[in-house]
């Protein structure tokens, strides 16, 4: 734990910077759909229940590994492990992070091209042109391609400019931005003439949907949601304090996270229902269904309509870029510590890096230009390695490795930090770590190959 090593400057800008990571697109295109289609309030009880439960439990293990490191992801898990091979756990974290960035920066990079449509009044037409111009211009060559090198260009801005000047500082601007554009759309949805159908739809508790598929969902949810298991979370840990109390900080960072995808719930059910359309999840949410809402819904009032169109954007811009700088961070730190490189150079190779994957994801996307293995496109590939593969492989490793490896006495040490804290729920949290955490991420894992 060396002491020079860089730290956030406040507890406001750290709990800031780790939400910004956690906060994005899955708050909005994938929490609204699940909670609604699953039960409404009942599904948001279980979802609280699994991110108390596990989600924080797990972020607390990667706060732990990254501050005790002081160092990338890989070089935490190496000093925890002390040249055991479970430092290929944090090696695949880095590998996991750097992947995502690839695609991850391609949907990024798409918000900012409709911030561009909403202001210049492109998303306008009916339904078949608002799908038209999404299959057009997704499977563009060139302006998907330019969007994502300038949304690599941006978190490379704030990822050069270090922890403090560039992320902290960032952060702090950004995340309030978005939640005041948030709040204003949600008041703006809430507000239209039949939005209340939408608010029952998705507070509305239903016991009955209850089943296991639900479950498992809820907690595969929780998870994505936090961005546990990619090398973000402990690579900002790294730059915590040793003040920095782990577990309040884990709550805090879930609540947010938390309060983020229950107030997207709210900017899209009520629109959607208040012009009868029943919303869906993924990219196709956000790029077709919304476009539609937006111009039904606010037909006699077009300048609202523009308005709220492009603050939804500007949202979704925000999520993805704060998102993305935290992933940008987990190579660069890798790379300036095991190369001996500069932030600068480090920053570039990833930024660099990332446009030349972004790129040959994109294209993937153009009809019949990319090639399809196994029925699935590039992009898709990228997709399902990392999400459905890596990411629960790395999350059950790393629960082992803090509940069964590493020695209880330095887990003990960083979650009171040195006995300075009570650390009332670390037996509660070591149990968790140890069964219940690894079980839930096998059930996971197995439960989406239809094994269980
Ligand atoms: N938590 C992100 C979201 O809600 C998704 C995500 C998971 C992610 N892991 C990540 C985003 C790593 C960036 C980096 O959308």
């Amino acid at each position: 734990m060396s002491e020079e090593r860089v730290n956030f400057g406040s507890k406001i800008g750290m709990i800031l910077a780790t939400a910004g990571g956690a906060v994005g697109l899955g708050n909005v295109w994938r929490f609204p759909y699940m909670a609604g289609d699953n039960g409404g309030a009942a599904f948001i009880l279980v979802y609280l229940f699994c991110i108390f439960l596990l989600g924080v439990p797990c972020m607390v293990s990667e706060f732990i590994i990254g501050r005790h490191g002081a160092a990338n992801t890989y070089r935490a898990y190496s000093k925890l492990s002390e040249g055991r091979p479970w430092k290929y756990v944090g090696l695949l974290g880095v590998l996991t992070g750097f992947l995502i960035m690839g695609y991850y920066a391609v949907v990024s990079g798409w918000c900012l091209q409709y911030v561009y449509a909403s202001v210049v009044g492109q998303l306008h037409g009916d339904p078949a042109y608002v799908k038209d111009y999404f299959r057009i211009f997704s499977g563009d060559a060139v302006r998907p391609v330019f969007w994502l090198a300038v949304i690599i260009l941006l978190s490379l801005f704030v990822i050069v400019h270090g922890v403090r000047g560039g992320i902290e500082r960032a952060s702090k601007l950004m995340m309030p931005t978005l939640f005041v554009l948030l709040l204003v759309i949600v008041v703006a949805s809430c507000l239209l003439p039949g939005g209340v159908k939408g608010i029952e739809f998705l507070f509305k508790p239903d016991f009955g949907k209850f089943d296991q598929g639900v479950f498992l969902g809820a907690l595969g949810q929780s998870f994505y949601s936090l961005s546990i298991a990619m090398g973000c979370i402990s690579t900002y840990a790294s730059y915590y304090s040793r003040q920095t109390n782990l577990f309040n900080s884990a709550v805090q960072v879930a609540l947010v996270d938390t309060v983020v995808a229950i107030l997207a719930g709210l900017m899209i059910f009520p629109a959607a229902f208040s012009v009868g359309v029943s919303p869906d999840s993924g990219p196709s949410l956000i790029f077709i269904t919304l476009p539609n809402v937006f111009n039904e819904a606010f037909a006699t009032m077009p300048l609202l309509g523009w308005v709220v169109s492009l603050m939804f954007y500007a949202l979704l811009s925000l999520a993805a870029l704060t998102s993305l700088m935290s992933l940008h961070e987990v190579s660069t730190a890798f790379l300036v510590e095991e190369l001996h490189i500069s932030r600068k150079k480090g920053a570039w190779v990833v930024a660099v890096a990332t446009m030349l994957i972004g790129t040959v994801c994109s294209l993937s996307l153009g009809a019949g230009r990319g090639p399809v293995f196994g029925g699935k496109t590039l992009f898709d590939w990228f997709d399902f390695l990392t999400g459905q593969i890596f990411l629960p492989v790395g999350g059950f490793l790393t629960c082992i490795f803090l509940g069964w490896v590493v020695p209880r006495k330095i887990v003990k040490d960083e979650f009171t930090n040195w006995g300075t804290l009570r650390g009332r729920f670390f037996g509660v949290y070591l149990f968790l770590m140890r069964f219940v955490s690894p079980l839930a991420i096998l059930a996971i894992f197995l439960h989406q190959f239809g094994l269980f």
